[in-house]
């Protein structure tokens, strides 16, 4: 067993093993972690945890989930990865699976999360300059200050973050910025007639599980209407039952131009994403113009109509509408003199740490451990709440309990 923040030898070799082979571009809790099931993680000394980060959103139907392990499984013995210089007999059948399912006209498959938001900006662009008559070379894409999509030199572009972005110039041209949650700043911006796009997170997760005000994500969609701009919603975090709606934009009756899905698109168990539109977006993309080795493989295909099945199947959204009113609720009566805010929709949370040690939320995060729930601070002092979308009542009271007392020790 690990206790209070010691770290067992077997523990330690696979610490030692990481930090002389590997980058050093994360900065892990020291838990080192060899099996999952449902909402727990096991260490390799067979300590059990509540998983409160689940992949950042990408285990929202639990680890190791039973149907999906088993299409994917059963889908690896047969076929994997064509490419896309052949056809094979799941693309189809999954393009028309998770466009019914959204309700576009085409899905174009991606892997990673932040392929998707690079394909999103790449058919924006191409829009730009095919249907709305943007000047070559001139079109821009407006994100909102602490956006989150990625670590690619694009990405990093768009980043308010110095963490992001410092040191890795120059950056990508054709990205403006302004305040999130700022509609007034948004029109504004969206005045300009090279303007291709507004790419927006519609709770931005990195950032703090920042929750923007009721009406700020129909107010995007009137925004773009008007000034006949596209609205791209990255719903990699928010999207697949994680906020307790299908997408988050549901929570406002809205549909963006250009939906993003990622992470949880696969359960957890390969990078499988997916950039959504109707066809007079999708078709401006022409063969040859953009594509990936992996995008649409078989193996992928599979696992993502299942992973989209499972959460449907299982009222994964229900569960998290529920859970996170209960989660919040009794989060509430902790009444800890060191939770600043509590926020959050669905089981998308946060908590905001007030504490006179600067570093408090990765000292709690340590007693967490301690005591059997993993999560991790997103920026500085604010904590992410982040379980799978298959907790229960009880699991959860028990979760608040573990909190509760891993605050009364810091
Ligand atoms: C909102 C959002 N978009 C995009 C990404 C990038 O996804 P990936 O890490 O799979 O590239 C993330 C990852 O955390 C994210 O939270």
């Amino acid at each position: 067993m690990t206790h209070s923040n010691t770290i067992s030898t077997a523990a330690q070799h696979y610490l030692d093993l990481e930090n002389k082979y590997g980058a050093h571009n994360y900065h892990p809790l020291p838990v080192v972690l060899k099996k999952g099931i449902g909402v727990h993680v096991w260490d390799v000394d067979d300590k059990r945890y509540y998983d409160f980060l689940s992949g950042y959103s990408a285990v929202n139907q639990g680890h190791c989930h039973p149907a999906i392990i088993s299409v994917l499984k059963e889908q690896a013995d047969v076929l994997t990865l064509t490419s896309r210089a052949f056809h094979n007999n799941l693309l189809g059948e999954y393009e028309q699976y998770i466009t019914q399912y959204f309700g576009y006209d085409k899905v174009l498959p991606m892997n990673t999360g932040v392929e998707g938001g690079e394909t999103a900006i790449k058919l924006a662009r191409r829009w730009g300059y095919t249907v709305k008559g943007i000047e070559e070379n001139k079109a821009k894409i407006v994100f909102a200050e602490g956006n989150f999509w990625g670590r690619t030199m694009a990405a990093i572009s768009s980043s308010t973050d110095p963490s992001s972005y410092k040191n890795f110039g120059p950056y990508m041209p054709g990205f403006e910025l302004v305040p999130y949650n700022d509609l007034a700043a948004l029109e504004k911006a969206l005045q300009d007639k090279n303007v291709a796009a507004f790419m927006f997170e519609p709770i931005q997760g990195e950032a703090g599980v920042v929750v923007p005000d009721n009406g700020y994500i129909s107010g995007i969609r009137k925004l773009c209407d008007t000034y006949n701009v596209l609205m791209i919603a990255d719903e990699i975090q928010t999207g697949l039952a994680r906020t307790g709606k299908m997408l988050a934009c549901d929570h406002e009756n809205t549909k963006p131009d250009i939906l993003i899905l990622g992470k949880a698109l696969s359960g957890g168990t390969l990078p499988i994403s997916a950039v959504l539109a109707n066809d007079s977006i999708m078709l401006t993309i022409q063969p040859g113009e953009h594509g990936s080795t992996y995008g649409g493989n078989p193996l992928a295909c599979k696992v993502a109509m299942k992973a989209l099945q499972v959460l449907k199947d299982e009222k994964m959204a229900e569960n998290a509408e529920a859970m996170g009113n209960l989660f919040r609720t009794a989060l509430k009566k902790i009444n800890s003199p060191h939770i600043s805010i509590i926020r959050g929709v669905g089981l998308l949370n946060a908590i905001v740490i007030k504490h006179n040690n600067p570093d408090a939320a990765w000292e709690l995060c340590l007693k967490l451990k301690d005591n059997g729930l993993l999560a991790k601070p997103t920026h500085g002092d604010i904590i992410r709440f982040a379980p799978p979308l298959i907790i229960t009542a009880e699991q959860i009271i028990e979760c608040v309990g573990i909190i509760s007392k891993s605050l009364e020790s810091l």
